[in-house]
């Protein structure tokens, strides 16, 4: 297969990513023949894959206006994936015209789209960088010259805690995390959850992940609530995610079906 020419050397373009099956979904365009065969086959066997992928998305520009409505000007989006179409800082700008974001991802194919995409974008950065070494986020210079941490930050790691197996302790490193942020700070998490399914359909929900670069594991609600210790939960709690404050046109029937539960915390204001 020809490597397009913004596709860095160092990045595989034989094997599936996660980030651009998600861009697939999103009807992006940064994706490569093995990811919409990957994605496909997931379709294939969950009808709702782009669905789930939309209804996300949607959660994620929901919280971002509202926290930006609530005066929120820095937002560091770990797990950030290709910035497709209504990406953070665009939905935040647009409300904050100074607002600020760091971009974080761990594949470099979502970062070298997110260069491509931000570039003369002042008020915005994509590092590469890993949740599971956390300090390496929240110290990289490049996030300290962007944000301001003795002022609040919104933090999303949206769809992106389903790739942390138990043993890499998701809660520990978000932790690690909430204890570098400001008082007045939020978190903003969703993830893929196995609740109301058997353990056989949530396996067999994500089978297909198992051939792309990660396993997928659904957990249920209480298993998330750790993930937001100090934080408190604010209305409605943690949802299905198309029921979290949706837009008054919105259609929130079967909101199960998109399978991510998410919700959104606040650090002790
Ligand atoms: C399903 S996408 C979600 C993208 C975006 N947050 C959204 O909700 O639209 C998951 C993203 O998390 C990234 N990711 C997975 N594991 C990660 C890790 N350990 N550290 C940082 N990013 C990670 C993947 O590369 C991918 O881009």
């Amino acid at each position: 297969m020809q490597r397009p020419e913004w596709a860095p050397e160092s990045i595989d373009i034989e094997r599936p990513s996660v980030a651009r099956m998600y861009d697939y979904y999103l009807g992006g365009s940064h994706n490569f023949a093995v990811d919409r065969a990957a994605a496909q086959a997931m379709i294939t066997a969950v009808p709702e894959a782009p669905l789930m992928a939309q209804a996300n998305r949607a959660f994620m520009r929901r919280a971002v206006r509202f926290l930006a409505a609530r005066g929120v000007r820095q937002f560091l989006d770990i797990g950030s994936g290709i910035p497709t179409v209504g990406n953070v800082h665009e939905i935040a700008q647009h409300e904050m015209p100074d607002a600020r974001v760091a971009y974080v991802d761990i594949d470099p194919v979502a970062v070298a789209h997110a260069r491509e995409i931000l570039a003369g974008n002042a008020q915005t950065v994509i590092i590469q960088a890993d949740l599971r070494t956390p300090e390496e986020i929240v110290k990289h210079p490049e996030v300290r010259e962007l944000l301001d941490f003795s002022q609040p930050i919104a933090v999303l790691i949206v769809a992106v805690t389903h790739f942390i197996p138990d043993e890499d302790d998701p809660a520990g490193l978000i932790a690690r995390i909430r204890d570098a942020l400001a008082p007045g700070s939020y978190l903003v998490l969703s993830q893929a959850s196995g609740e109301g399914r058997t353990e056989e359909e949530a396996a067999e929900t994500f089978a297909v992940y198992r051939r792309a670069d990660n396993l997928v594991r659904a957990r249920p609600r209480e298993m998330l609530l750790p993930y937001f210790d100090g934080f408190t939960l604010l209305d409605p709690g943690l949802v299905w995610v198309p029921l979290w404050r949706p837009d008054p046109t919105d259609n929130t029937e079967d909101a199960d079906r998109v399978v991510f539960i998410g919700g959104v915390g606040s650090l002790g204001e």
